[in-house]
């Protein structure tokens, strides 16, 4: 099978230029102009923008959390990833403390094998670090191709480990070739914020938020980067939100050390006025929680700075009956909301066509980055010779309007319902093969492939 995109204009990280893109099999073989070939297929992009299929590295597929599992399957997450021009996801492996990570792994492969329709990976979470955790990497790294590992300095009892768990760790998986990811809060702080609301008898979801201020992001993503510097170990703080947080990993790039930040579409777009609408505002009860605007304004700078490398989602969905467990008591509304569909067009079209971001910047933090921190470079993430025919022809002038009653993400509401994008999601390849044409999916479940990832440097 063959395929020919013609006259499309082709954007990477780097390059923005007019030509011809030709497929054999699962990779691009030629790229120019007037390509002088024949092929079984050709589609006309003439007045399209050509770009990397989009990598998101930050989402919960059928996750067990807060005594419920997050709605989307790895079918239908990585199928509504595919519509919205993602091709690639970054699952989380969630290792039960006092049991092994190779036990979570069985357990996530028995959900995502053969299920999945769009590539996948995992990283592979770390909550109870030990000996034989301690044992474990290696084996994760050289033979599983999971080459990061995701900690959460919050969610106590749960998931969370302590510091001295973190530098144990972060030791090994330097040694190891990994990185180690985190969810930087300041659990034990945000433990006393919730039981002083809820013994005061304020119960709304804007109690979450109340729970959660800066301090409590900007204090671990401090303590976070200097146990990496300490350690050497490469570091990435996921779903980045605010200006105090971006602040403590500026003070540690002075020393000259890499941290990567990865902020998630919904911090850029909104904010926290969301939560004064009673218990509507659970739709948007994720943790950390939407902050202000002026910390929107910081995150847009972080990205054209340099300091923000990574757009994702932190896709993590619920149905609107699962939300309703915290109606009473917001410490129990499962938190996380639903992205993975809109993450692309949203950012095209309040980054680029609303002139926060270039369209270059866009492909890098969307694409390219995601690929490169986490060892995919170049097979994904880029229009190159060789790399994975993973491709999406966009329409930059076709408007939409988002809701829950068309999208393709298994959850009965949207945390953007009625909004108007500029931009559109036409065609979308995968390994060579059309995923995407016309809003029709044309690959089946078990198309999607697991990626095995290669060991990561901390600079890209
Ligand atoms: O609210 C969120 N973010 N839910 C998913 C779990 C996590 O902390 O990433
Ligand atoms: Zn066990
Ligand atoms: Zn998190
Ligand atoms: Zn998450």
């Amino acid at each position: 099978m063959s395929i020919l995109i013609k006259n499309g204009r082709i954007i990477t990280a780097a390059d923005d230029y007019v030509a011809d893109i030709f497929i054999e099999g699962e990779t691009i073989s030629a790229i120019g102009k007037n390509l002088p070939v024949q092929a079984d297929t050709v589609i006309d992009a003439t007045g399209k923008l050509v770009f990397p299929g989009g990598i998101d590295p930050h989402v919960h597929l059928a996750m067990p959390f807060m005594g419920t599992f997050s709605s989307d399957t790895h079918e239908t997450g990585t199928r509504a990833a595919l519509f919205g021009g993602t091709t690639t996801v970054i699952d989380f492996v969630l290792q039960k403390q006092g049991h092994s990570l190779k036990e979570a792994l069985d357990d996530w492969n028995s959900r995502a094998q053969g299920t999945t329709v769009g590539d996948y990976s995992f990283h592979m979470a770390v909550t109870d670090f030990n000996e034989n955790t301690k044992a474990e990497i290696q084996e994760m790294v050289e033979n599983e191709g999971i080459t990061s590992f995701k900690t959460f300095m919050a969610y106590k009892g749960a998931l969370m480990i302590n510091d001295s768990q973190m530098v144990g760790l972060m030791q090994e998986v330097k040694k190891q070739g990994g990185m180690v990811t985190v969810h930087a809060t300041n659990g034990d702080m945000i433990d006393y914020l919730i039981a002083k609301h809820r013994t005061e008898g304020n119960l709304s979801p804007l109690y979450h938020y109340l729970s959660q201020p800066e301090v409590t992001e900007a204090e671990a993503s401090g303590r976070f980067s200097d146990m990496a510097d300490y350690t050497g170990c490469p570091g990435y703080i996921v779903h980045m939100t605010c200006e105090g947080a971006l602040n403590a990993v500026r003070n540690a790039t002075r020393r000259n050390q890499k941290v990567f930040v990865e902020t998630c579409i919904q911090y850029l777009v909104l904010d926290a006025s969301l939560y004064e609408q009673n218990f509507e505002g659970a739709k948007w009860v994720m943790s950390p929680p939407l902050r202000e605007k002026k910390d929107q304004q910081s995150l847009w700078a972080g990205i054209n700075q340099g300091l923000v490398q990574v757009v994702a989602t932190d896709h993590c969905p619920f149905m609107w009956e699962q939300k309703l467990m915290g109606k009473d008591d917001f410490s129990k509304i499962p938190n996380g909301h639903p992205a993975i569909e809109n993450r692309m067009e949203l950012l095209y079209s309040e980054g680029v066509h609303k002139g926060n971001i270039t369209l270059n910047k866009y492909v890098e933090v969307a694409c390219t980055n995601p690929a490169k921190i986490f060892g995919m470079f170049p097979r994904k993430g880029t229009i190159a010779i060789g790399s994975d025919a993973d491709i999406v022809i966009f329409d930059p002038t076709e408007t939409h309007t988002i809701s829950a009653q068309t999208h393709h993400m298994n959850v009965d509401y949207s945390g953007y319902e009625g909004w108007e994008l500029t931009g559109k999601v036409k065609t979308v390849l995968l390994r060579g093969q059309v995923a995407i044409n016309d809003n029709k999916c044309l690959v089946d479940k078990g198309y999607g492939q697991f990626i095995k990832r290669n060991k990561v440097s901390g600079k890209i």
